[in-house]
Parts: structure tokens; C-alpha cells; sequence
């Protein structure tokens, strides 16, 4: 057990699949687990071990923003073995070709800080997915037909940015889509060798200004669960 995460241990699994949302979690373990347990709820942050095709995986959530997913994070690999740590999450469109319910698979997160911003001084670190989880996750949305974008994304610290500005210059820059937690997931991945990639769905577009209904949002969110675990057993 550690501070925020009260599983037992050896009841969390090599691989975990990280939603921002943990009855997001729920959801998805019962949905696409065989024998899911609950395995955490400390702070109603929810986990559950079971399996899928007879590999042993994780649903944890990770909460919203870089301090909270950073904590959990960094507890299931130091504490509970975790070695691949996918998140699986929402994201808003920055480019016009992307899409609402698009899938963005992200090479790397670009941010203003993280929670490791002081390990790096004045050098500004490029957080980056690990490749063999991308390559198995692109492969795996095109085969389902997902309409999918690989590319850079931004990690934001804060959602309500009165910065006009600033997200001009991610577009102009090329980047696909902003969200808030995975640059801190491949900083800290890297840094306790595991291995990290982030599967997003297009729910609101900030140049059109269109969201996605809640009721597609389950959808979109499936979708993304399939593709994390289809990459994580490749
Ligand atoms: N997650 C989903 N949409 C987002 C947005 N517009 N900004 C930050 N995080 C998001």
C-alpha cells in the first residue's frame, strides 16, 4: 500500500490503463475485463485488476491535470511494478483536419511545466511516447477504421486559458491536440524505465468550437480501450 493507492501487494498488474475519470475505470474494467477487482479506492481514485485474453491488466485512474496523474503514476511504477502505462483520455482539436471522435495516438507532449519541470533547469525536454506502444496502437486503430493522427500534442496546465495567443501558436507549430496529463506520464515513464503512450478521442475542437454529446463520448471512449489494450499485448 502507498499513500494514495490502497492495493494490496502484487494485486496491481504489469500493465495499466490509465483514464482520467476512475468511474471511467469502473466502467471499462466491467466492461472489458474478465474478473475485475477492485483493487484501489483510497480518495475514491478507482482501480481494478483483471484480465483481458488471459493478460493480466490494470484500469487506474489517473485524475485530472499533471500533479494528480503524476502522483499515481509514479506510485505504480516505484511501488507496484507497473512497467506500461497507457492513458486513455479526452482531448481537444487544435488543427481542422482533425476531427471530433478522431483518435490522436501522441508521439510527444509538448508544456509550459510539469510536475518534473526542475529536474531539467533551463533545457527544455521533449517528452516522448515509446515506440513500440505507438507503432502497436496506430496499427491497431486502422485496423478498426478509427480516422487516426500521430503527431505532437500539448499537456496544459490549466483548462480555462485566457491565452488566444498561446493556442494559435500550437496550431501554427503543428500540434494535434491539447489535454493535460501526458507529458508528465512519458517524464516520469522514462525516468523509472517504463513504458508510456497516451490514446485520445477528439471530444471538443477549439477552432470550430463543437463538443461531443455525452452519449458519444462512451463510444469514442470504448474505442480507445481496445486500442490500449491491443497495444499493450502486442
Ligand atoms: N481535454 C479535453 N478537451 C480539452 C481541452 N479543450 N483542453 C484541455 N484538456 C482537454
Amino acid at each position: 500500500m502507498t499513500v494514495h493507492i490502497g492495493a494490496e501487494p502484487g494485486s496491481i498488474a504489469e500493465t495499466v490503463l490509465m483514464p482520467g475519470d476512475p468511474l471511467r475505470a469502473k466502467w471499462a474494467a466491467e466492461t472489458f475485463l474478465d474478473d475485475p477487482v477492485c483493487v484501489n479506492q483510497v480518495r475514491g481514485m478507482l482501480g481494478f485488476t483483471g484480465t483481458w485474453k488471459g493478460n493480466r491488466v490494470t484500469i487506474h485512474g489517473s485524475g485530472m491535470g499533471m500533479p494528480s496523474l503524476s502522483i499515481y503514476a509514479n506510485e505504480l511504477i516505484r511501488d507496484f511494478g507497473a512497467k506500461t502505462l497507457v492513458r486513455i483520455g479526452s482531448c481537444g482539436a487544435m488543427q481542422d483536419h482533425v476531427k471530433l471522435r478522431d483518435v490522436i495516438i501522441a508521439m510527444t507532449a509538448s508544456s509550459y511545466s510539469t510536475p518534473s519541470a526542475s529536474f531539467f533547469r533551463d533545457l527544455s525536454y521533449a517528452p516522448c511516447a515509446d515506440w513500440s506502444l505507438l507503432r502497436a496502437a496506430a496499427a491497431a486503430a486502422e485496423a478498426k477504421g478509427s480516422t487516426t493522427h500521430v503527431g505532437g500534442i500539448y499537456s496544459a496546465d490549466v483548462f480555462y486559458d485566457e491565452r488566444p495567443d498561446l493556442d494559435e501558436q500550437m496550431t501554427r507549430h503543428g500540434v494535434l491536440a491539447v489535454e493535460m496529463e501526458a507529458a508528465e506520464l512519458y517524464t516520469v515513464a522514462a525516468r523509472l524505465g517504463a513504458r508510456a503512450l497516451a490514446v485520445l478521442t477528439v471530444s471538443d475542437h477549439l477552432r470550430t468550437h463543437e463538443a461531443l454529446p455525452s452519449s458519444d463520448r462512451e463510444r469514442s471512449f470504448g474505442e480507445m480501450v481496445e486500442i490500449a489494450l491491443e497495444a499493450a499485448f502486442s
